[in-house]
């Protein structure tokens, strides 16, 4: 970003400033329903990397990884639950004043009702560090794992389960006491419906628009649910969902395509929104891609992708910010935005890009509150396995050295100018 620009990224000084975990994601050594999926799933998901992701213009680099089997199991990760101390130093080197990060429900409670006191203690030593260096926590309740014995009754598939999260969330939230103020219950509930039980390419792996519905729905009652149950213990708590936001638009005049963009963006932003939106505090927003819609289907420009091939728009964040402002009138935070990029070619000009367009929406009236990169440090990607890479921090899995990429230490640096600190 040009100096003039720079000096004109005027910020409330209260803006969240920060980057964004989730516990299976960096901590290593979960058990959860990933963990078994993963074991499960891993030979399986190497010898089909080729026909998946073949045809990446990064392929040649990434096949060593994508086709071996241990690419897809978590296992230690950045080992975060045991050296979390270390990451926060790189927050503060940063300059932030915001983390975002999930409490595993597989940890806290590993049994049905057994809850595990120590682990209970770590994440109240976890927050309350970040509060003494000043680092505002934002607390995620569910990021797509869950305890197996929860998963093995059907999850979020009966709506009778649903008051095992609640209770969870009670439990943990009332634990945390006032170190936490902000509170995410759901991570993009859509996606995990969509990939769980419409696609099928996370556990439980299924293919079924039945229990993919009734998900979807018992998710949202069950935001409610926690919602009212958090806000009965306090109503400092800022409560709301991670909402996947991408913005469509048409690629021509024709009718269709127009018509199109606007359904799909209506399907995409507002279907859930309307479900939980009155129990809802600010709107947490994840953005990473827009969609091109010709006719009723997605064409990119593809001029220029990520190393897991998503097209890269990341000004377009602007406009998926007004529009949830103007339809919701709530604060929002952006809760993630980020790319996968191992050479570290494309972040800062991402980072710089998004940044302007969030700077464009607010000065056109949207009230955002708060910018969290995704993700503080290299971490697993779900069925993509270990090898894209999302850190502002360079996690070695073999030594588990950690070190600051340098589009990490040009961000410390705008942020440290734009908060003068
Ligand atoms: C998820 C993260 C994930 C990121 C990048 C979001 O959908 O919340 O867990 O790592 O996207 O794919």
């Amino acid at each position: 970003m040009q100096k003039d620009k720079e000096n004109k990224l005027d910020f409330p000084k209260s803006f969240l400033w920060g980057a964004s975990v989730s516990a299976h994601q960096v901590e290593g050594g979960n058990h959860n329903q990933w963990t078994v999926w993963e074991l499960e799933s891993a030979k399986n998901k190497a010898k089909q990397a080729k026909a998946e992701l073949g045809m990446l213009d990064n392929w040649a680099e990434i096949r060593g990884q994508a086709e071996d089997p241990e690419n897809y199991v978590s296992g230690d990760l950045a080992d975060h639950y045991n050296r979390y101390l270390e990451d926060f130093d790189f927050i503060e080197r940063m300059n932030l004043n915001a983390f975002r990060f999930s409490v595993e429900w597989s940890r806290v409670e590993p049994e049905e009702g057994c809850w595990n006191l120590e682990v209970i203690k770590h994440y109240k030593d976890y927050t309350n560090e970040l509060r003494r260096r000043g680092i505002e926590p934002i607390v995620t309740l569910f990021h797509f794992t869950l305890p197996v014995w929860f998963s093995d009754m059907g999850g979020f598939e009966r709506r009778s389960n649903v008051k095992l999260f609640t209770r969870f969330a009670k439990k943990i939230i009332r634990e945390l006491g006032s170190s936490v103020r902000f509170i995410v219950t759901l991570n993009e509930p859509e996606i995990y419906a969509i990939k769980s039980y419409h696609s099928g390419g996370w556990p439980p792996g299924l293919n079924d628009n039945i229990k993919f519905w009734r998900v979807l729905n018992n998710l949202a009652y069950a935001h409610r649910q926690v919602a009212r149950e958090i806000h009965k213990l306090g109503r400092r708590y800022k409560v709301s969902i991670s909402k996947n936001s991408k913005y469509y638009y048409a690629g021509d005049d024709a009718l269709l395509s127009k018509i199109s963009a606007v359904f799909m963006q209506y399907i995409q932003d507002d279907y859930f929104t309307k479900k939980v939106i009155k129990h809802c505090d600010f709107l947490g927003v994840n953005y990473y891609f827009t969609s091109r819609i010709y006719g009723y289907r997605t064409h990119n420009p593809n001029d220029d992708l990520s190393d897991i091939g998503w097209d890269l728009q990341p000004g377009d964040i602007q406009l998926v910010l007004e529009r949830l402002y103007k339809k919701y009138n709530l604060p929002i935070i952006i809760t993630e935005n980020g790319i996968a990029d191992s050479n570290d070619a494309k972040r800062r000009w991402w980072i710089s890009q998004t940044i302007s367009g969030i700077h464009k929406a607010i000065r056109n009236g949207a009230k955002v509150d708060g910018y969290l990169h995704w993700s503080l440090m290299d971490n697993f990607e779900w069925a993509y396995g270990k090898w894209p890479k999302f850190g502002l921090v360079e996690i070695d899995y073999e030594t588990g050295g950690r070190k600051l990429r340098p589009s990490g230490a040009w961000y410390g640096k705008l942020i440290g100018k734009i908060r003068k600190v």
